[in-house]
């Protein structure tokens, strides 16, 4: 995690997510259709954030997963279970943050401009569905805050779906 945030910081970042949050929460209660959600989900999380990509890679079939709604440049279309940061995150189930992606083994790269990342897994019902995927074209951009934000986001967004 990036060690040289300020105090305050930190306390900006985790009011945005409170905003950005509400927000979501908004938006959700007066939709019902998926891709509505997660392509305008998508959308908020650009307008609030400085990220260079955000969007959601979604479970296709016991193996894959295929690009849902995105914002941002042309991103690969399929990731295998393992594979990547996304496959892996599906495979562990946890959220993996990469301060360097030319460090991460197997990093996939789909855009030269991206430097560090973050992929939170989601689920409904107990099952995996997709994972939320961020790249920021700042090296270390993640923070915990970061983490617990985008994890309450993913919470609030699958429940909803
Ligand atoms: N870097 C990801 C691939 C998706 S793009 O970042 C949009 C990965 O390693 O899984």
């Amino acid at each position: 995690m990036n060690g040289e945030n300020t105090i305050s910081e930190i306390e900006e970042k985790g009011v945005r997510y409170a905003l950005v949050g509400d927000q979501i929460k908004a938006f959700l209660s007066g939709e019902t259709n998926t891709y509505a959600k997660l392509a305008n989900v998508a959308a908020i999380l650009m307008d609030g954030f400085e990220f260079f990509w955000v969007g959601f890679y979604l479970k296709d079939n016991e193996e894959e997963l295929v690009v849902g709604p995105y914002q941002g440049p042309l991103a690969c279309t399929r990731i295998r279970k393992g594979k990547g940061v996304c496959g892996s995150s599906w495979e562990l189930s946890k959220t993996i943050v990469v301060p360097d992606v030319t460090k991460y083994p197997g990093h996939i790269a789909c855009s030269t401009a991206t430097k560090s990342e973050i992929v939170i897994p989601m689920h409904k019902n107990g099952n995996f569905i997709g994972v939320l995927d961020v790249d920021s074209d700042q090296l270390d951009h993640f923070t915990s805050t970061d983490a617990s934000g985008l994890e309450h986001i993913c919470k609030i967004l699958a429940n909803s779906l």
